[in-house]
């Protein structure tokens, strides 16, 4: 059967794409944060599964706000960088897995979530830079990927705890695949971040602190958080945080955090990651 293996959470800011494709993560803005993220990457090297699926948003790059549906899965055989108006990012495509993909939309769909399906979506800064983030910039990504987009760009947006039982969904559909094959999951974006209006530039530390700390110690916490909260307390765009549910919804009740980084600023930003191993 397939084991998940990890959780990990991190944001998704596309100035930390552009550092890296561009060779600047060792000029003094990006230095300090590269080094801080040397043991998460050897934390992936050492622990590469079969397969992640990655729960990511979408900016209005593949989706037009004519057409968003809450919940997306990606099914194809592969999975192109999408062109955010001046080119794709030059990293590999991302290689799909099927079977996988198809196993958790019927096994989710039979727990009354009601799932869209896409063959063919390419992904923005939302799914790529988290890959950058823990795997550099190889020839080929050494994982397979399954995506999951989650509306959290137009309201109605799904609450904290819908995502957090999406996750727990995905996590029985990945226990009950029947091939011996390892599994990540990933929650992206946030942390605290509004990057338009009177509030731009907003970030919360002791917030997303505690949100973090909550991912160990009370992950029940996080679900009982509105829309609003995450708009007040992180800003407009923090709500991406919900995604982080997902990934710890679909992680046991015994999780150990092996590691964790937060870095203010990047861009406009509080930069989070955090691994969760399952236990
Ligand atoms: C930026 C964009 C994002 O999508 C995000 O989540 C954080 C930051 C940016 O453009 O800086
Ligand atoms: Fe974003």
């Amino acid at each position: 059967m397939a084991k998940l293996i990890a959780g990990m959470g991190t944001s998704h800011v596309p100035g930390l794409g552009a550092a890296m494709d561009n060779g600047k993560t060792q000029e003094a803005y990006w230095k300090r944060l590269f080094e801080g993220l040397e043991p998460l990457r050897q934390w992936h090297e050492a622990n590469t599964p079969d397969v992640n699926i990655i729960v990511y948003n979408d900016h209005a790059t593949e989706f037009s706000l004519d057409n968003y549906s809450t919940f997306t899965v990606g099914v194809g055989e592969s999975f192109k960088p999408a062109d955010e108006g001046w080119g794709p990012r030059q990293v590999p495509e991302m290689r799909g897995h099927p079977e996988l993909a198809w196993h958790l939309i019927e096994s989710v769909m039979a727990d009354e979530f009601d799932l869209a399906v896409n063959a063919s979506m390419d992904l923005d800064h939302g799914f790529t830079v988290p890959l950058s983030v823990a795997y550099g910039q190889p020839p080929e990504w050494p994982a397979a990927v399954v995506p999951v987009c989650v509306n959290v760009i137009q309201h109605p947006l799904p609450t904290a705890l819908r995502c957090y039982k999406l996750g727990q969904a995905i996590g029985k559909a990945v226990a009950s695949y029947p091939h011996d094959i390892t599994v990540g999951i990933w929650g992206t974006g946030g942390l605290s971040h509004q990057l338009g209006g009177e509030r731009v530039g907003v970030v919360n530390p002791e917030f997303d602190q505690l949100f973090l700390d909550n991912l160990t110690k009370d992950p029940l916490a996080n679900t009982r958080l509105s829309h609003t909260d995450f708009m007040r307390e992180a800003g407009c765009e923090g709500v991406e945080m919900i995604m982080w549910n997902v990934m710890r919804g679909a992680l046991g009740d015994s999780v150990e955090e092996v590691f964790r980084l937060y870095h203010i600023p990047v861009s406009a930003t509080a930069y989070g990651a955090i691994i969760l191993e399952n236990r």
